[in-house]
């Protein structure tokens, strides 16, 4: 279905259209898959992929830009996408609160810096606003577009490459027990892991059906269909609970690398299990790992740390800070004391100054607004959202004047924000 929309200003002579999947095929919706195809990169889609797509983008919102009809390139694609979802995000403390998810933002080359992502994002961002949401987040292909739009990196993402031809010996044995599973049998399962995981991490961003498909090997996208050779190995506590659960794929028939495609774990001796499983199996000389919980207990868990190298350390999710009084009411805080800072957002939606009080490490905070600023350090709304999770440092952004203020207004903010737990997304979207 695709309904016209004008809540903002849209660049002559466009139009922005709303359309939404009942979750089978329409024209509407392939339009949208091409039109992302076309700005990813991506093969032309197969009736196999609009399928899934369709059913994947059930409930979401697909904004899209249009140029007068008849398109004299594409007829029916729209030039510009983006889709909208509102998710769970975890605030730290056990929190999840709903916030807006945005993907699949593309624009054809041939309408590029018309300011059509500019229109998309303050129509996603002020309806987001206006529904009362604290704030938005996505993960993004380049570093450079989303910072102007107030988004600031929240959570990271490392990779591991694992020496595992004999080397690899854990310094003490883990809890519980490693089995393997059939991939496409243990849906729930994955499921249930990640749930809790999601409610134990702060920073982790929840997901969208299309993970379990992936993890099981049922969809890859890259593929365009099934991925036959992913394995899954499944990790349950000394209770006999499942707490950890492992997709990966062995490079080629009798290969020797493994190339993890997922991992979820609750626990440390879940993760460490499933490293030493992994780097058990014969033939296998390398493990290649993204998304490594960024304080994981893996290098200091095996005899020799060298087996464990830590290769690429990237952005993950990027957050924009909608609502400065929800955002902080709802943020787990582990730190007694008061912050007062200054909020710089070009975009409107959270200028301001705001007092932070939390009486003791865990209790909710008291926000307060205020209109006197003398006693604020002073931000940029992305430099916020970088804090929020506890991911940046009040020093290290004040260092690269992200921060400014005396040296205790920035002290104020490096340790108010600072986490005793270390955020932890494994989640794209
Ligand atoms: C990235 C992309 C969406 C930008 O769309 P666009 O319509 O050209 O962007 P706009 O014209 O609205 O530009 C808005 C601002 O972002 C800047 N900008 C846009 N894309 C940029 C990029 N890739 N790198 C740096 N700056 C960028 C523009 O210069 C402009 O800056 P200004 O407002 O300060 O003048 C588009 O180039 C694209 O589809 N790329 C391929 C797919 C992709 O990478 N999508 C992002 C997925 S996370």
């Amino acid at each position: 279905m695709a309904e016209s929309t004008s809540s903002v200003q849209v660049p002559d002579p466009y139009r922005l259209e709303l359309v939404t999947s009942d979750g089978s095929r329409s024209e509407a919706v392939d339009n949208v898959l091409q039109a992302v195809a076309l700005g990813f990169h991506l093969a032309q889609p197969s009736d196999a992929e609009l399928e899934r797509y369709a059913a994947y983008v059930a409930g979401q919102q697909l904004w899209t830009i249009r140029q007068p009809d008849p398109d004299p390139e594409f007829p029916g694609l729209p030039v510009a996408t983006m889709a909208t979802y509102s998710s769970t995000i975890n605030t730290g403390h056990g929190h999840l609160e709903p916030a807006t998810f945005i993907t699949d933002v593309t624009v054809r080359a041939s309408h590029r810096r018309r300011g059509l992502l500019r229109t998309l994002m303050t129509n996603a961002l002020t309806r987001s606003k206006d529904e009362g949401l604290a704030f938005a987040a996505l993960t993004a292909t380049e570093g450079s577009i989303y910072g102007r739009f107030g988004y600031g990196i929240s959570t990271r993402s490392q990779s591991v490459e694992i020496v595992a031809d004999g080397r690899f010996k854990l310094n003490h044995t883990p809890q519980g027990t490693v089995s393997m599973a059939d991939p496409l049998a243990i849906d729930d399962l994955r499921l249930a892991v990640f749930s809790e995981f999601h409610r134990a991490h702060r920073g982790s961003h929840n997901r969208e059906p299309w993970h379990v498909d992936f993890s099981s090997g049922r969809w890859n996208p890259q593929m365009g269909g099934p991925n036959r050779r992913i394995r899954s190995i499944v990790h349950y506590n000394d209770d006999g609970e499942p707490d950890g659960v492992v997709s990966y794929e062995i490079d080629k028939d009798f290969g020797s690398r493994i190339t993890v495609r997922d991992m979820v774990a609750t626990t440390a001796d879940a993760e460490v299990a499933l490293w030493e499983f992994l780097a058990s199996i014969d033939l296998i000389e390398t493990i290649t790992a993204p998304k490594v919980d960024p304080a994981t207990a893996l290098p200091w868990a095996v005899e020799d740390p060298r087996v464990v190298k830590f290769t690429r350390h990237t952005d993950l999710g990027w957050l924009r800070i909608l609502d400065v009084d929800k955002a902080m009411a709802v943020r787990g805080w582990d730190h007694q004391g008061s912050v007062t800072f200054h909020v710089v957002d070009p975009m409107g939606y959270a200028e301001g100054t705001w007092r932070v009080d939390v009486e003791a490490p865990g209790a909710p905070a008291a926000v307060t607004k205020v209109d006197d600023s003398t006693d604020a350090a002073t931000l940029d709304v992305a430099a916020l959202g970088s804090l929020y999770f506890g991911m940046g440092r009040g020093f290290s952004l004040a260092a690269a004047h992200r921060v400014t203020g005396t040296d205790e207004q920035i002290a104020a903010v490096d340790r108010m924000f600072s986490t005793v737990d270390v955020a932890h997304n494994i989640s794209e979207f």
